[in-house]
């Protein structure tokens, strides 16, 4: 059994999986534009555009089939047909995550499991919960720009948009004050899981603050088992008390939206930063009418969206845009060329915040597995530019920035900027 502190065969499988899966595949699936995606680019616009020259589905030697059309990619994504499990009832790369203990919970669920828990995570993010931790956020952003503003020239994702999205999470969840520490340390590394396993060092750091996570969980579950508050902990603990989720599931839920809420934000906020930056006079419009937040907010998620696959899994066999596709067979919606479909985006390759009358973005999915966190992510992408925007109107880039090339997520590791 893989446990917190690690086991050595499942560390072996690990290490030898990373060091030759990667230059294997190179080798075997050379000139195939998905693979490249895969393998990792700073810029998939021209691998999106030659996968886009051919069918609505292109057949990637990676077993996938793979949909770049806005359309196409927003049926594929409802059809209630297709499911996020193969018919053995595990979603693809699983392998790996069961090596490192971690249960995708609701992502790696179909119905009727997804209901129930989906169901039981959902209060937490009504539209009068979200507008309760709107003055929490406020503030959490003004602490963040008191700090980086004394020292001067800082780094948007270490110092801003990483820091936010756990703070937010730590307080949906209920995490008490004097947990917070540990929880923003061990919350950087479980977030960072998102993009997969790396390194051997990456799974056994994952472990420690999986396990850690998990024990903070517990002990919480207690706390509000005895005295319930406002919180989410509370929420789940009574489900629990009801019979109506497993302890197991209940702390797969809390993890999972740690998982999901933390490098996702943070990449909204850090993506919409550059676009904004790269693009003047769409900050000067944004500095002048700070109420555009929520047009910022959804054409960055449109522009550069910080999700960028989506995958379903027929078990039976079904016709997509006119082609038979065979029970097991993984259908990949690239959210990100979706949301530059020229078919429904007038010059999809600009940021343009006075875009109107065009279809929504991709980038929460959609169907049963729409993003639950999307109505606070808006709300904290929203905040949090906007306080950047009215404090620091002379932000610039102070140095050069680190892009992340990775297949799931996009965004930029390393920001630095100024304001002086
Ligand atoms: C800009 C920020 C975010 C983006 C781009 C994003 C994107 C996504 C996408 C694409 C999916 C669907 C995956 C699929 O179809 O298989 C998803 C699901 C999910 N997201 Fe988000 N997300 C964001 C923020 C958040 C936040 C803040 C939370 C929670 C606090 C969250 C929690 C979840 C959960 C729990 C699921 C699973 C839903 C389900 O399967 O029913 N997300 N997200």
């Amino acid at each position: 059994m893989v446990t917190a502190t690690g086991s050595h065969a499942g560390d072996l499988l690990i290490g030898f999986q990373l060091k030759f899966g990667r230059p294997l595949l190179k080798m075997a699936m050379a000139g195939d534009p998905y693979v490249e995606l895969l393998l990792g680019t700073d810029d998939p616009r021209p691998l999106y555009d030659k996968m886009r020259a051919g069918q609505p589905l292109f057949r990637s030697k990676a077993n996938a089939l793979v949909i770049t059309q806005h359309t196409l990619g927003a049926q594929v994504l409802r059809d209630r047909r297709l499911k996020i499990c193969h018919t053995n009832g595990k979603p693809p790369g699983r392998e790996l995550m069961d090596k490192i203990g971690w249960d995708g919970s609701i992502l790696g669920l179909d119905p009727p499991d997804h209901t129930r828990l989906r169901r039981l995570a959902q209060p937490a993010f009504t539209p009068r919960k979200i507008a309760a931790y709107r003055v929490g956020v406020e503030r959490v952003c003004h602490e963040l720009l008191d700090a980086a503003q004394r020292r001067g020239e800082f780094d948007l994702i270490r110092d801003y948009a990483g820091p936010l999205p756990i703070a937010v999470i730590g307080d949906l969840l209920g995490i008490r004050e004097s947990d917070h520490e540990m929880f923003y340390r061990h919350g950087r590394v479980i977030g960072s899981i998102i993009d997969g396993v790396k390194s051997l060092a990456m799974a056994r750091d994952f472990r420690v603050a999986h396990g850690a996570y998990l024990d903070l969980f517990r002990e919480l579950i207690q706390v509000r088992r005895a005295a319930p508050e406002d919180d989410l902990i509370s929420e789940l603990t009574a489900a629990r008390d009801e019979g109506a989720v497993t302890e197991k599931e209940l702390l797969d839920l809390c993890a999972v939206l740690a998982v999901t809420g933390f490098e996702t934000t943070t990449n909204l906020i850090g993506n919409g930063t550059l676009a904004l930056l790269s693009n003047p006079e769409q900050w000067e419009m944004f500095k002048k009418d700070p109420e555009l937040g929520p047009k910022v907010v959804e054409e960055t998620l449109r522009y550069d969206s910080p999700a960028l696959q989506g995958t379903r899994i027929p078990h039976e066999e079904i016709e997509v845009a006119g082609e038979t596709v065979g029970v097991d067979r993984a259908l990949v919606v690239l959210l990100g060329a979706a949301n530059h479909d020229p078919e429904v985006y007038r010059d999809p390759d600009t940021f343009d915040l006075t875009r109107e009358g065009e279809p929504d973005h991709l980038s929460f999915s959609g169907g049963i597995h729409f993003c639950i966190g999307a109505p606070l992510a808006r709300m904290e992408g929203d905040v949090a530019l906007r306080v950047l925007a009215e404090r620091m109107p002379g932000l610039r880039v102070a140095g050069p920035l680190k892009r992340r090339s990775s297949p799931v997520i996009s965004g930029v590791s390393s920001f630095p900027v100024t304001s002086i």
